[in-house]
């Protein structure tokens, strides 16, 4: 039976939640940068560590056996979550910046001059300057489609920048600045009407949506663990068989490999061919332990529980003078971007975190972002299952304190 979303009770696995920060307690409204991480994931490292941890897949005695199949159960649990056809089409990586790296290099040998890489403007940096190396590089053009007034995907203008030159189209399935969720499965078979890859990147989509990597169809899909209630350090990619097996090796060294002779070399099949050297054992095992921690929960309380958080708090920031809210999208994730008429987003985090509240300002890794919004930086707070209703209280109440000393 799946678990009851009970706060009490999940607020005390996460021992930093309790914490002071500023005399005041502590306000986490900064997940959608890193989620905190419950004792279950730090407890299935530890114990790892403790009784059997050794080098994967090298060793002939029991250590290393053991931390192998942990590792490869860690894989098991990320082919689940993704619905993926088979732990092959998973590929360890240290965060979802490696992913995007992984196939911006893969996909080198297929970009002439004039090939097209069609992105959208609210993606992340790391759904950018990967493309901007082939782009430098080898002669790539970037076409960019832009958002709706409401933060969505124009998917019109997606249609329309997609045509024969397209080798790659990189979208995010939500929006880390606008909480704004794509539409995958109608992206890729835009995508795939000219035969282009498409890549989808759900470092912020993994926390909040049910992900069917088979059912969107996309040829690659990013995740990260520390967004996800695991550590930093691991993400993964999931790439379909014949795209994986399409890309050239990113990394070289050991486990990747065949044969290695003077004059040749030979690679291992995926997912090893793309995971070169001693990977991230603990991350990954710990990946896999957050991935079995959140699944256990009642999703369906979960997420009507973040659209509540998000629905109040939208409510609650519309009502503050001056207020200018990023992303109003039908159906968005908890993540909310704001600016205040005549303010610097950095001085309205600064004086929150006086008040214990945690929020981000800046530009949030979306600089194409924010010059078609045409601000420098916001606000943002965002959500995890963990907050209530009572912190939305504090951060408003915190805000219209900062606005008042500010103003
Ligand atoms: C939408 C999106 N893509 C990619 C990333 C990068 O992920 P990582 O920090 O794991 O490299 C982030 C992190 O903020 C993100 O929000």
């Amino acid at each position: 039976m799946a678990r009851a979303l009970d706060l009490n009770a999940v607020r005390s696995e996460f021992p930093i939640l309790g914490r002071e920060v500023n005399g005041k307690p502590l306000v986490y409204l900064d997940n959608a940068a890193s989620a905190q991480t419950p004792d279950a994931v730090l407890d299935s490292m530890s114990n790892q560590a403790q009784t059997a941890y050794a080098n994967v897949h090298r060793g002939l005695h029991t250590l290393a056996n053991e931390t192998t199949e942990a590792y490869e159960g860690a894989r098991g649990k990320i082919r689940q979550f993704l619905n993926a056809e088979s732990d092959e089409n998973i590929i360890f990586t240290k965060g979802g910046t490696e992913a995007m790296n992984l196939v911006a290099n893969g996909i080198v040998d297929m970009i002439e001059p004039g090939d097209e890489i069609v992105l959208s403007v609210m993606e992340h940096h790391s759904n950018i300057v990967p493309w901007h190396f082939l782009r430098e590089r080898h002669g790539a053009v970037l076409k960019w489609v832009p958002v709706l007034d409401d933060g969505s995907l124009d998917m019109e203008a997606l249609q329309a920048a997609v045509g024969p030159k397209t080798k790659l189209v990189s979208l995010t399935h939500m929006s880390n600045v606008l909480g704004t969720k794509v539409d995958a499965k109608r992206a890729t078979e835009i995508a795939h009407a000219v035969d282009a890859y498409i890549l989808i990147d759900g470092c912020q989509s993994g926390v909040h949506l049910d992900i069917d990597v088979q059912d969107i169809g996309c040829d690659f899909y990013v995740l990260t663990g520390h967004k996800i209630y695991g550590p930093t350090g691991i993400g993964a990619l999931y790439g379909r068989v014949a795209a994986l097996e399409a890309l050239r090796p990113y990394q070289g060294g050991g486990e990747m490999i065949e044969i290695v002779e003077q004059d040749r070399v030979t690679y291992n099949v995926p997912p090893h061919k793309f995971e070169a050297g001693t990977p991230p054992i603990l991350q990954a095992i710990g990946f896999g332990a957050a991935i079995d921690w959140l699944s256990a929960f009642d999703m369906d309380a979960v997420r009507a529980h973040e659209t509540k958080l998000l629905e109040k708090a939208t409510a609650e920031l519309s009502a503050v003078n001056g207020i200018r809210l990023h992303g109003t999208a039908t159906g968005k994730g908890p993540v909310i971007s704001f600016s205040v008429e005549g303010v610097h987003p950095h001085d309205i985090a600064q004086l929150l975190d006086r008040y214990g509240v945690a929020i981000r300002a800046g530009h949030h890794c979306a600089q194409p972002l924010m010059t078609h919004l045409g601000v420098s930086a916001t606000a943002r707070a965002s959500f995890a299952l963990y907050n209530t209703e009572e912190e939305v209280d504090v951060f408003i109440e915190a805000l219209n304190k900062a606005r008042g000393m500010l103003l």
